[in-house]
């Protein structure tokens, strides 16, 4: 307790404001401070530079996904993967791998036999095995954790079935194929098998949501009392200005660490409208500028959601931001998402992240 009050005032100041010179310097007591890159992330200097100054983790955006390296079956394109975690390697950066799974970018291919109908749940098994196996192993060195299945929980109210129970699965192709959640355990059992020493997550989004916190909680604590190896909870965090509220993200993270030891923020990025959550169809916000009112508002849950992630840092070991700046956004740069701005230059909000005061938790 003395040596982490000691460390800890190491890079505070006398007012309890912290004077660290990056993102990662500032939580180092805390947790890791991951982002997200694509190619030009680490190929061009300026961003390259940014990416080794800030962060301590780091996962491919899109470069990992099924789709990405294994786009037919029997045909592997390691290209993009490769250079990210050769990044990785050379700089010294934890690389978080995501996803083996998922229904989205997905293999597409595995689904499905040569006349065009869905194979069986056995064809489908033997495809992902085979699939993590290979991926799994390729980075075992440098992947210190998988987000194995990302999505399965459906959005929306609870949908009774005839017995009376919510329905929770998002009704995917895997779900068409196996007709309850066997894949989601499979997968765990495959990425396991091939790397023991990965802590293996699931990863969905909307996560402080009520009913989706719940049935998140309820399938996790379920799968693990039935020995599925699930090491942590990704909550991905793609809120908005609005909300969640700092209540809601509290209670979602105490709920998660009563059923696991890791929790990981893995896609943050807080947009200035309304929208939340991972799905594809948003608004780019086209041609908005940001008002002060969205700036005061963005620090403002900004600052929140680090309160909350500091308070839980025995469990929380990693908060990823899902891109380097507004203009690699996937949400585009007119949503004003990140702390560095579309030139690459910090926002007053990368302040507020980094320079939070430990006296008063703002
Ligand atoms: O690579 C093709 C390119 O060949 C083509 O010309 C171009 C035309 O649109 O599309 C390119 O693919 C795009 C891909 O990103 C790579 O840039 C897809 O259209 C686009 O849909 C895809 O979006 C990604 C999305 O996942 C869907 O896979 C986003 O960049 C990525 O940020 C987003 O990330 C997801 C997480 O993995 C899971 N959680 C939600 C999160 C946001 O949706």
């Amino acid at each position: 307790m003395f040596t982490t009050i000691c460390m800890l005032s190491f890079c505070i100041g006398s007012e309890g404001q912290n004077a660290a010179n990056s993102l990662k310097e500032a939580y180092k007591d805390y947790f890791m401070i991951g982002v997200a890159v694509n190619q030009r992330n680490i190929s061009d200097a300026q961003q390259s530079d940014l990416v080794k100054r800030e962060f301590s983790s780091m996962t491919a955006e899109n470069d990992m996904k099924p789709a990405s390296v294994h786009p037919a079956e029997g045909r592997w394109t390691w290209e993009r993967a490769d250079r990210i975690a050769d990044f990785c390697r050379q700089n010294g950066i934890k690389l978080r791998g995501h996803t083996l799974m998922w229904h989205a970018q997905m293999c597409d291919w595995m689904f499905y036999d040569e006349n065009h109908n869905l194979v069986t749940k056995e064809v489908l098994f033997r495809k992902m095995r085979e699939h993590i196996h290979t991926v799994v192993n390729r980075y075992k060195d440098v992947v210190y954790c998988w987000d194995v299945f990302n999505e399965c929980i459906a959005d929306g109210p609870r949908r009774l079935n005839a017995e009376g129970k919510d329905q929770p699965l998002r009704e995917s192709t895997f779900y068409k194929i196996c007709g309850n959640d066997e894949y989601i355990r499979k997968a765990f059992e495959y990425a396991r098998e091939a790397d023991p020493d990965a802590l293996l997550f699931y990863n969905d989004y909307n996560e402080c949501d009520h009913v989706k916190r719940d049935r998140i909680y309820e399938m996790v604590k379920e799968m693990k009392a039935a020995g599925v190896p699930i090491d942590g909870i990704g909550m991905q965090g793609h809120y908005n200005i609005y909300g969640p509220s700092e209540e809601d993200i509290e209670a979602a993270v105490s709920k998660y660490a009563e059923i696991v030891d890791h929790i990981h923020v893995t896609e943050l990025d807080i947009r200035v409208n309304r929208e939340m959550g991972g799905q594809l169809r948003f608004s780019r916000n086209e041609g908005a500028e940001i008002s002060n009112e969205q700036i005061e508002k963005q620090e403002a849950q900004y600052a929140a959601i680090f309160r909350v992630m500091r308070r839980h840092a025995d469990v929380v070991d990693c908060v990823t931001f899902w891109n380097l700046s507004d203009r690699d956004s996937w949400l585009g740069s007119n949503n004003y998402p990140l702390l560095f701005d579309k030139d690459y230059n910090p926002k007053n909000v990368y302040r507020v992240v980094k320079d939070f005061n430990q006296n008063t938790g703002k």
